[in-house]
């Protein structure tokens, strides 16, 4: 059933979902796997469960490299289901000695499954569990992202299983970040952090400096989502640096939804002067943007330009779904303006202008309202403002 192993006697035993294509509201086009790690040691160890579906697909890679049976630990790094929905069927089947996880993920697991004669211990930060050869120590990640989340990390082999921080939802048959294309392994890990871990922002730069003042080395760092970074190492870590200080660059988007296309002219036109202003744009119509990729997109863009036409004393509904997404995920630092056209009330400006102050977005202005349609002014008008966006943008990041 084509296990891998990662490293010397450690042995990728996961399942990969094909078909996955929605995730509590992310949308994840390339389907996930989730990763389960088998380290055969005087004590055969599996890090990670799987969700229960992928079950089958554990007991048949487990089984090409031992009896399941024959397993003594089962560490669990994280309680969320889509890693423990088949740890019943692994207790079951393999009956492990002893279960590792955090105080938190203990109770999730009774909240989950309700009370079992698991033989759970808990471990915190800093403890280590002699394997035989080789030495797990954990780091609890408390919130990173749920509050049992924790990291093991493998001390010879300088093994960083990670949960599901540097992961991606990302089905392929490669196992390592070596073997795919780094472009879309970048979109597919940045795409990951923008849509589950940003609200956690401040403790990820916390966890790394704590990393680093530990002193582990890493020279793998694997997740439970998609491929296994052992080239890259640097560059993930880099990467989550850089998306954790939400610092942002010279880049703006503009996301709108259009009744008449007029606020869709609007739209170009506002994206036509952020380009003038030197900003690398995207223009990106609702209709064809689902909202997980609009915030992938925002996650290194300084600006967020945002237009509706008013409807029924309001905006659109997709903005509507796009803020309250958006806003749940606390993005930082943000430059922006909100524009739309209207027929007689106009409320939508005024109502997305609220919408940016609740997400502290700073706005150049109050926004830009057209009348039905725009005209040539209108569009020169709603051309200065992406201008007037840009020149904020830069004058910030000088
Ligand atoms: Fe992949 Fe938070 O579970």
């Amino acid at each position: 059933m084509n296990t891998t192993e990662v490293l010397d006697k450690i042995y990728w035993v996961g399942g990969i979902d094909w078909e996955l294509r929605d995730f509590h509201g992310y949308s994840t086009e390339k389907g996930s796997t989730y990763n389960s790690f088998l380290a055969l040691d005087d004590k055969v160890t599996l890090f990670d469960g799987v969700k229960a579906t992928a079950t089958d697909q554990l007991f048949g890679r487990m089984s090409e490299i031992t009896d399941p049976s024959s397993l003594d630990y089962l560490v669990l790094n994280h309680a969320e289901m889509d890693h423990t929905g088949g740890v019943p069927e692994i207790v079951r089947r393999a009956n492990p000695e002893k279960i590792f996880c955090s105080a938190p993920c203990a109770d999730a697991l009774v909240q989950h499954f309700g009370k079992q004669d698991w033989p759970v211990e808990i471990v915190h930060t800093g403890d280590t569990l002699d394997l035989g050869k080789r030495t797990v120590k954990f780091l609890e990640t408390k919130m990173l992202h749920w509050p049992d989340s924790m990291f093991s990390y493998l001390v010879e082999d300088k093994m960083l299983i990670s949960s599901d921080a540097f992961g991606q939802h990302y089905a392929t048959s490669a196992r390592f970040d070596d073997e795919v294309e780094p472009g879309e392994l970048m979109w597919q890990a940045a795409k990951y952090y923008a849509n589950i871990l940003l609200p956690y922002s401040p403790l990820i730069l916390k966890l790394l400096e704590q990393v680093k003042s530990m002193g582990l080395e890493i020279d793998m760092i694997a997740p439970d989502h998609g491929v296994v970074w052992r080239k890259n190492v640097q560059g993930i870590l880099n990467a989550y640096s850089s998306w954790a200080s939400q610092k942002g660059r010279e880049k703006a988007i503009v996301v709108f939804d259009t009744m008449w296309h007029s606020t869709e002219k609007m739209a170009h036109a506002v994206g036509d002067g952020l380009i003038t202003g030197g900003m690398e744009t995207i223009v990106m119509d609702l209709h064809g943007w689902h909202r997980s990729d609009v915030v992938t997109e925002l996650l290194d863009a300084k600006g967020l330009v945002l237009g509706s036409p008013t409807l029924n004393n309001g905006f659109l509904p997709r903005i509507a779904d796009f803020l309250c997404y958006a806003k749940g995920l606390r993005p930082q630092g943000k430059i922006g303006a909100a524009f739309g056209s209207y027929g007689w009330g106009g409320e939508s400006v005024k109502l997305l202008n609220a919408a940016m102050d609740d997400m502290k977005v700073k706005r150049v202005d109050d926004g830009l309202r057209v009348k039905y349609v725009p005209t040539s002014q209108d569009l020169e008008a709603a051309r200065d403002l992406g201008i007037r966006v840009a020149d904020a943008i830069r004058e910030s990041l000088s």
